[in-house]
C-alpha cells in the first residue's frame, strides 16, 4: 500500500501544506522592507490551527534570504541566553564574534578569549552581538513557540524593545494561543507589546483544500468540495480527514467517524477543558441555535448585549466562533456542535 501523505503530527511541517498566502506575504514584506515596517508580530490561533507549522515556514522563508539569520528559542528557557548561544554557535557568526573579542565563557557559550574582559550582564551580550551582526550587514530573527506570561519572557520583551530602540537589526516572531497571548500584552510593563501586531490565523482556503483532495486521493470534484467545506478550513482537520479518507481508499463518508473521535481526542477535549462554565454554556447556546442570530442567542442565555459582548468578542479572538457575518454566529471548528451536544458545561 501507498505511503499516507497526510500527517497527524502537531508542529512538524506537513507533507500536504495549504499556504497562508495573504498573512505569510503580510509578515515577510513587513520585515524584508527598509527600513523595516514592524519588527515584530505574534501569531495566534486555537490548538490545531497550525501555528506551529506557519512560524516555521516563516522562519525558512526568512532563513533563505541572503543575510538573514534565524534563531528558534525556547520558551521554557532563559531567552536571552538561548538567544546569545543560537548567535554564537551559527556558522557565519562565530569568527566576527571572535573577532570583536565578546566573550562569553561566563555564560558557557564558547571559549575563553585571551584579553578580553568576559561579559557577565547577558543582555549586554547580546546587545554587543547584535552591534557586530549589524556591522556586519546582517540581521536575526528570533522565533518563539508557545509564548506564555512567564518572567523570562517578559524580561525578553523588555530586552528586545530596547534593542528595537537602539536600531539593532534584531526581529522576532512569536505564537501562542490568544488567552496566553492577552495576558502577555496586557501586563501593565509591556506597553511596547501592546501595539505589537498580532495575526490571527484564519482557516485555510476551501478551494485550496478541495483541489489537494481531489488531486492527491483521486476523489471526484464534488466530494473533493465537499470534504473541503466539511473541515471548515481547520488544519488539523484538513489532515486528518485526508488521512482517514486515505486509508479508506477515498471514500470519506467512512472515514467520518474516526476523522470525528480522532478531532474530539487529540484536540476538543484539552479546548473544551480550558473553557469557563459561562464560555460553553454560550458554546451550547450556539451550537443548539438553529440561525446563530446573536440577539436570539443573548436572550435565550438570558445575558445583557454588555454581558454577552465581552464573551462573544473573547470567543472571537480565540478562534472558536466565527462573525464574519454581521448579527450572526458561527462555530469555527468542524463537528463541534455534535462534540458540544455530548459534553457537560
Ligand atoms: N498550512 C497548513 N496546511 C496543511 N496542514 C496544516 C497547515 N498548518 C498546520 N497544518 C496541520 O494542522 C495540524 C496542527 O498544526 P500545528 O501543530 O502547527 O498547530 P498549532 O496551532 O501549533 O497547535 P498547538 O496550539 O497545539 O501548538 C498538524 O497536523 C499540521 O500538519
Ligand atoms: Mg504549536
Amino acid at each position: 500500500m501507498k505511503h499516507n501523505p497526510y500527517t497527524m503530527i502537531f508542529g512538524k511541517e506537513p507533507s500536504q501544506s495549504i499556504t497562508r498566502l495573504m498573512q505569510t506575504d503580510e509578515i515577510i514584506t513587513q520585515f524584508l522592507s527598509e527600513p523595516p515596517a514592524q519588527q515584530i508580530y505574534m501569531i495566534t490561533g486555537v490548538r490545531g490551527s497550525g501555528k506551529t507549522v506557519f512560524l516555521t515556514e516563516i522562519a525558512k522563508k526568512i532563513g533563505a534570504e541572503k543575510n538573514w539569520i534565524v534563531t528558534e528559542c525556547n520558551a521554557a528557557k532563559d531567552l536571552l541566553t538561548g538567544l546569545a548561544s543560537g548567535l554564537y554557535h551559527d556558522n557565519r557568526l562565530t569568527s566576527y564574534f571572535k573577532s570583536a573579542k565578546i566573550n562569553l565563557s561566563v555564560f558557557g557559550i564558547g571559549i575563553e578569549i585571551s584579553r578580553a574582559e568576559p561579559i557577565t550582564d547577558i543582555e549586554i551580550a547580546v546587545r554587543r552581538m547584535l552591534e557586530t551582526v549589524r556591522d556586519k550587514k546582517k540581521k536575526v530573527l528570533v522565533t518563539i513557540d508557545e509564548v506564555t506570561n512567564t518572567k523570562q519572557m517578559r524580561e525578553f520583551a523588555s530586552a528586545f524593545q530596547i534593542m528595537v530602540r537602539q536600531d539593532l537589526p534584531i526581529f522576532l516572531l512569536m505564537t501562542g494561543l490568544y488567552e496566553n497571548i492577552d495576558v502577555l500584552q496586557n501586563n501593565k510593563a509591556m506597553t511596547f507589546l501592546h501595539r505589537a501586531p498580532k495575526i490571527h490565523l484564519k482557516p485555510l482556503n476551501i478551494g485550496s483544500i478541495a483541489s489537494n483532495y481531489r488531486k492527491v486521493l483521486s476523489v471526484n470534484e464534488a466530494d473533493a468540495l465537499q470534504m473541503a467545506r466539511m473541515t471548515r478550513g481547520y488544519p488539523f482537520a484538513f489532515q486528518v480527514l485526508g488521512y482517514y479518507t486515505f486509508e479508506h481508499n477515498g471514500h470519506y463518508e467512512e472515514a467520518l467517524p474516526l476523522c470525528k473521535q480522532y478531532l474530539e481526542e487529540y484536540a476538543y477535549d484539552k479546548i473544551w477543558s480550558e473553557l469557563s462554565r459561562l464560555d460553553k454554556r454560550i458554546l451550547k447556546a450556539l451550537a443548539a441555535s438553529k440561525t446563530g442570530s446573536v440577539s436570539e442567542i443573548r436572550e435565550d442565555l438570558g445575558m445583557t448585549p454588555n454581558q454577552f459582548g465581552s464573551y462573544r468578542n473573547r470567543l472571537l479572538k480565540r478562534g472558536l466562533v466565527n462573525g464574519d457575518e454581521y448579527g450572526y454566529l458561527s462555530l469555527s471548528l468542524p463537528f463541534f456542535e455534535s462534540y458540544i451536544e455530548t459534553h457537560q458545561t
